[in-house]
């Protein structure tokens, strides 16, 4: 039995490092070099070419290197009946919360308007309204997200499809309950798994059931938001501002007007990632859990699509 690590901008190195402590009888091979392939059981993946996880004949499951598993179910050549795992990794839970935070405080307490006073030695108190925080998904991350802000004293509101409870958090369920959640958030953070059904969801008819300057936190995915409609709503003030660390395109193009746009900040995809030396113990779970014929932690559901 042999696993294949396919990622093709970072060295595997760390990888290969915390899963032979964990797993030391696991064959562990780092695409491209895979091993004989028919001794392939398992992939740990991010972005493999479409056809490459469909290569191996022996295939058991497919492991996601993040949290999101959009990558693999794009892909059409992937087996369906395939189990895909989404990565569920304390320390990249821990980095998400960290930028969300970081984000909506920056935010709150207005410390871009404070640099841009200090820049002309100007002593000016800025005002400090309160701010109530809505986290559009609540998933392992989005639950993270919410219950740090609350501890910080924010009032929190989460919104998912099925609205299960969060503690300390007032949670709004489905399509029907979206409007309420939008209008009560003074900072959206869109924390979304990216599926067919949430394609576009930030676009001009939501963002405007904001109240008037709010400010988005986008650290999901770049199709979440329409972005000619976010830069026309900060445009026309309803919108106060956003940061986003997500894009449909990545690198985002030198050419894009969010890196220009008042009150936006661009950040390069940074808000979380894994860590191997942690989360090397959830993809020896899964395997261990998928070799027993049980169901593992991070299971996608391929109807929903995370
Ligand atoms: C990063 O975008 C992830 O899905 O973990």
């Amino acid at each position: 039995m042999s696993l294949v690590i396919i990622r093709k901008t970072a060295s595997a190195e760390a990888w290969l490092e915390a899963l032979a402590r964990l797993a030391p009888e696991l064959r562990v091979h780092v695409w491209p070099d895979t091993g004989p392939v028919d001794e392939v059981e398992y992939v740990l993946s991010w972005a493999a070419d479409p056809s490459v996880i469909a290569s191996f004949p022996k295939l058991k499951g497919i492991l996601s290197l993040g949290a999101g598993v959009d990558h693999v179910l794009t892909d059409a050549t992937v087996p369906r009946h395939l189990p895909v795992v989404r990565m569920i990794d304390d320390t990249l839970t821990r980095r998400m919360v960290q930028y969300v935070v970081l984000a909506v405080l920056a935010r709150h307490r207005r410390l871009d308007e404070m640099r841009a006073n200090q820049a002309a030695s100007l002593w000016k108190r800025p005002s400090l309204p309160d701010m109530q925080v809505g986290i559009m998904g609540l998933g392992e991350i989005g639950r993270a997200c919410a219950e740090q802000l609350a501890a910080l004293g924010y009032a929190v509101a989460g919104w998912s499809r099925h609205g299960k409870p969060v503690p300390g958090v007032e949670v709004h369920a489905g399509a029907e309950q979206l409007p309420a959640f939008l209008s009560r958030s003074d900072i959206l953070v869109c924390l979304l798994p990216q599926t067919a059904a949430t394609a576009n969801v930030l676009d001009r008819g939501t963002l405007s059931m904001l109240p008037r300057g709010a400010y988005l936190i986008n650290v999901a995915r770049g199709d979440h938001v329409v972005d000619a409609d976010l830069i026309a709503l900060v445009a026309e003030e309803h919108l106060s501002g956003a940061t986003l660390d997500a894009f449909r395109k990545e690198p985002l193009p030198p050419d894009h007007p969010f890196w220009t746009t008042p009150g936006i900040t661009v950040t390069p995809h940074v808000a979380g990632w894994t860590e191997p030396a942690t989360a090397a113990r959830h993809v020896v779970q899964a395997i261990d859990a998928i070799d027993a014929g049980a169901r593992p932690r991070g299971l996608v559901d391929r109807a929903t699509g995370y």
